[in-house]
């Protein structure tokens, strides 16, 4: 053991003598003269400025995005009188404002820029490319408007969140729900169908659900999920709960997504307080346990387990915190943006499992994901014989 290490781990020590190396501004300069610390060192400077400027991006982004700019280039680069031609949104902008945004946009990969006849013209940069094709992030970077207003004041945020988001989340917004009018769950229906196909696929792929006879997908939003899995090989009876206008939704899209003869059970409902149907041998729950506090969320998990028959399963599925490679997306970001929603948090798999067995489920098991900083997979089994209490 080092000397006055304790019981503490030769990393935390390690990391230890590094940071005040880091520290300590004399010593910096002497390693800089060296060439291989030289290059670590710049490394580390522009990770730390990334994280300083972080915000900065977020905003180019965002403008970006407000001025249709991914759209608009996605046919091809072009001058800037020509971007400005026409755009509603950049009715009072400068050519050199534009410019400067456009310049930034070009830093950050979103944009690209090339010279014809001595004339800058801006065109799709990778990160541009896979916005201009994928809706749904439009959609997602467009909300965070709201999210950037209640992280304004950001420590006032985690005292006491404003509300931006909650009233967004209308689930999150402690409202009766019972009485939700359709227009305060329209816009978060329509962002989650936005991004539910990668999701769905990435599920499916982990889990496929031809061992089941029926499906319950719990919080299922207007139905993309179950469209994927009715889309695939031998797809089990499907049925939807959700919240009552959510439902209603859902009704109204399945039918266009659906194939032919397909049908899907939608029922109303809130799962704090009403029972689910009885009706699956698989409930799953894509994206939902993140949204709930520890208690409602085991209310949750006990109505799905008395939903289930003996040997039942249930499908857990969401980014969950702890996974390495993914800590920005589920600690850092969800762990930020949940509080700010005053609902909810990103869990471990060890404390999904604890969640789990404290609901009376048992064999909880990890199946591999494809994109495991999106979206992992646990399942988890009712017992098949049941104890008398
Ligand atoms: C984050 S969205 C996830 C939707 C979908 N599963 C997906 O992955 O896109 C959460 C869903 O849970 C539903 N929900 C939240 N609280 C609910 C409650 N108490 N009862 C029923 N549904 C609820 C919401 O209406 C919403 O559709």
């Amino acid at each position: 053991m080092l000397p006055g290490a304790g019981a503490l781990s030769f990393a935390f020590v390690f990391a230890r003598w590094r940071d005040r190396l880091l520290a300590n501004p004399a010593l910096q300069r002497r390693l800089m003269a060296l060439p291989p610390v030289r290059w670590v060192a710049r490394r580390q400077l522009r990770s730390l400025f990334d994280l300083c400027a972080g915000f900065v991006y977020s905003q180019v982004l965002a403008a970006c995005v407000e001025l249709g700019l991914f759209s608009r280039l996605a046919g091809g680069p072009r001058a800037v009188n020509e971007i400005l031609a026409g755009n509603p949104h950049g009715a009072d902008l400068s050519p050199e404002a534009l410019i400067t945004l456009l310049d930034a946009a070009v830093a950050l990969r979103l944009l690209r820029r090339e010279h014809r006849d001595g004339v800058a013209h801006y065109g799709l940069g990778a990160h541009g490319a896979v916005i201009a094709g994928d809706p749904g992030l439009v959609a997602m970077i467009r909300h965070h408007r709201l999210l950037y207003r209640d992280l304004t004041d950001p420590l006032a945020c985690l005292r006491t969140p404003p509300g931006g988001l909650a009233r967004y989340w209308a689930y999150a917004d402690g409202d009766d729900t019972g009485r939700l009018q359709p227009e305060r769950v329209a816009e978060y229906t329509a962002l989650m169908a936005e991004s539910q196909t990668l999701v769905a696929q990435t599920v499916l792929a982990a889990y496929p659900l031809t061992r089941h006879r029926a499906v319950l997908d719990v919080g299922g939003g207007s139905g993309v999920f179950l469209a994927t899995v009715a889309a695939g090989d031998r797809p089990p009876a499907l049925h939807l709960f959700d919240l009552p206008p959510v439902a209603a939704l859902a009704r109204e899209r399945l039918a266009a997504r659906l194939p032919n003869g397909v049908r899907v059970g939608v029922h109303g409902g809130d799962f704090l307080r009403d029972a689910l149907p009885a009706v699956a041998d698989l409930i799953t729950l894509v994206r939902i346990a993140h949204d709930h506090d520890d208690a409602p969320l085991a209310q949750l998990l006990a109505a799905a387990f008395r939903a289930l028959p003996p040997g039942g399963r249930l499908l857990l599925a969401e980014p969950m915190a702890g996974t390495r490679g993914g800590e920005r997306i589920a600690d850092a970001y969800f762990g930020v943006y949940l509080r700010a929603m005053g609902s909810g948090r990103p869990r471990t798999r060890a404390e999904l499992t604890g969640l789990l067995s404290g609901a009376g489920f048992v064999r909880v098991r990890e199946r591999p994901s494809r994109l495991p900083e999106l979206v992992r997979v646990l399942i988890a089994e009712r017992p098949s014989t049941v104890k008398n209490t």
